[in-house]
This record gives C-alpha cells, structure tokens and sequence, in this order.
C-alpha cells in the first residue's frame, strides 16, 4: 500500500507574500489622495503664520496662506480642505454672535479660496466654541449646555456659511436636532447640493487636546463635554446616531476620533453602508509626531499604517492633518 505523506506545512500562507507583485494583487485595501480630507487653523492677519506647539508640523494661516495652502492641496489631488478658526479671547462672547457674522474668519477664508481655488471642496465646522466665552459648543445657562437655543444659532451658523460657498457642512455640536434643522434651511434658503457630514458619533476624548490649543480654546473651557459628546465606552449608542443623523438629511457620517475607535467605524458601514469617515484627531497626529521627532517610530511609515487602517475598518474617507504629506508619500510610491 503506498502511502502518501501530508505535504508539509500544510498551507503556505508566505507563497504570496514572496514578492512584491503577489503582495499588490493580494492587496484588500489602499490608501489614495482621494480619501483625504485636510483640517486646516486659520487666524488674522496677514502672510504669517503661528506653528502649535502640541502639533508638529501644523500651523495656524492667515487668510492669503490658507489660500496657497489650498492651492497646494488641489494640485496634490486632495479633494477636500476644512477650516477651523483660531479666536482670540476678546472675539469670545456668551451670545456667540461672531459665529454667524458674515465676514468672520471663517466666512472671509471662504470665499477667498473660492476666488481662487474652486476646484477644492471647503468643509466648515458648526458649533460655538470658537466663539463662546466658556469655550463649550452649545449656549451655556445656568450651568448648563442647552440643546434647542444652540441649535437655532448653529442653523445661522450654517446658512452663513453656506452663503459664503462652502460645500460640505461639519456639525461637531453634537446637539440632538440639528441635523433636520439645517437641512431644513438649507433647503429653504436654496442651498439643495450643500453637503452636510455629520460629526455623529463623537465622543468626550482626551485626544481633542491639541485642536483645544490651535483654536484656543483651552483657557476658555470650564468644565468637560460629556453631557454632549459620548461616552467612551458606548458602541451601540453611535449606531442611533448615525441613522439618526441619516434620517434628518445628513450625507455623509463620521466617526471621532479615529483610531481609538475603529470598532465603531467597523459597525457604522456593516450595518448601515453610508459614506463613512473617520477623524484622525489632534492628539493622534500628536502622539505619532512626537514620538517620530523622538526617533522612536518611523514617522513616514506609521503615517501611512495609521491611515490605511481606516480604509481596512471600511471607512470612505479621512479628516487627517497628514493630508499633504500623505499625499506626497503616496505620490512618490509609498
Ligand atoms: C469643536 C471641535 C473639536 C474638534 C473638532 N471640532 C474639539 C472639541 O470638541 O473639543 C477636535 C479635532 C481634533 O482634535 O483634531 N467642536
């Protein structure tokens, strides 16, 4: 009887990984320039800019640098850029009327880019803290964040922006309602095609540290934002909140932050195949800098491994302040 001895090892797992053509026709996932939206600070004055100190490698631009900056980004393929304005305490009042002025910071840099470069999306941010006292998103009476009052003002926030020609509206409140009532007015005001990406499942993170200096914001805060933001340890919880979010009119839903929460992204496009993306806050980009200025991680390559993961827990896209610097990367062959 002849007997046939079982191949050994069974399977070879490392026949594709071999060489590099098996590893590229195996490849599930990639990351592309097309996945990248940029967070960019924005401040007054004019041609300076102001680096953050907890964020290597980001500044603060005024207006005709954020110009060039978005110059830069759509010459590099990045489809998106989203602004974020640097107030100084006096610009902070309890009524948050800079909010929905016209010709604030925000406001001003977006029709600056438009002028000049409109083939780039502009993505805002909706909520107060930039110009509240207290440094909260929503208006604070007696002690506490109420709901409906802030969603009024976000709705003016955001028809003011929408005037100024932004594309794609951030709500990062995290106020219930306020996903219809834009939508709502947006409609009404003829504003049919502005985008809205719904910061629907942010959580109360530790890592919004940085973000909290560029936009000066810090100080300003009294207290912490659990009674708005969720709860780390809530999963369920954001899947109600993006097909909430989803039923008021938003378009597209993020998850915030990124990495800590890659289970919630996973859930997000299972159960519900939206367009899905993920913020890479702040205190990741800080964490991944600073230990790469240290010399204890390679900074290219963990940029790059930090951003395609999000592509392999089934997100669409990035909010990332690596933008550029991953587009450059990956257009160099990365
Ligand atoms: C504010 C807002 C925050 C971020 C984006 N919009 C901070 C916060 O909620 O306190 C954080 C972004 C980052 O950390 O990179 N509404």
């Amino acid at each position: 009887m002849v007997t046939a001895s079982a191949p050994f090892p069974a399977a070879r797992f490392r026949r594709m990984r071999a060489h590099d053509s098996r590893r590229r026709l195996m490849r599930e996932n990639t990351l592309t320039v097309d996945d990248f939206i940029w967070p960019v600070f924005i401040r007054d004055g004019e041609n300076d800019e102001t680096p953050i100190a907890s964020m290597p490698g980001v500044s603060r631009l005024t207006v005709d640098r954020v110009v060039r900056a978005a110059e830069e980004a759509a010459s590099l393929g990045i489809p998106a850029i989203c602004l974020f304005p640097y107030t100084a305490a006096e610009d902070r009042t309890e009524d948050c009327a800079m909010a929905w002025s016209p010709d604030n910071l925000t406001n001003r840099a977006i029709r600056a880019i438009k002028a000049e470069v409109p083939e780039i999306a502009i993505m805002t941010d909706v909520a107060l803290d930039p110009y509240n006292a207290n440094g909260h998103d929503g208006f604070v009476v007696d002690g506490e964040i109420v709901n409906d009052a802030t969603v009024e003002a976000l709705v003016k926030m955001t028809l003011a922006q929408a005037e100024a020609g932004a594309d794609i509206i951030g709500p990062s409140d995290m106020m219930d309602g306020r996903i219809g009532a834009m939508r709502m007015a947006l409609e009404q005001a003829g504003h049919q095609n502005v985008t809205i990406l719904s910061y629907s499942a942010k959580y109360a993170s530790g890592f919004y540290g940085p973000f909290r200096d560029a936009v000066g914001a810090s100080a300003a805060l009294k207290g912490d934002k659990k009674t708005y933001q969720m709860d780390p340890g809530n999963s369920d919880e954001a899947l109600r909140l993006v097909a909430r979010d989803l039923a008021e009119g938003a378009d597209m839903v993020m998850v915030k932050p990124g990495m800590p929460y890659l289970d919630i992204c996973r859930r997000v496009k299972d159960e519900l195949q939206v367009p899905t993306y993920a913020y890479q806050v702040s205190g990741e980009y800080a964490m991944l800098q600073g230990a790469a200025q240290n010399g204890w991680l390679d900074g290219p390559k963990v940029m790059l491994e930090s951003l395609l993961c999000f592509k392999r827990a089934g997100c669409d896209g990035i909010l990332t302040y690596f933008a550029p610097e991953a587009a450059r990367a990956l257009k160099a062959g990365a």
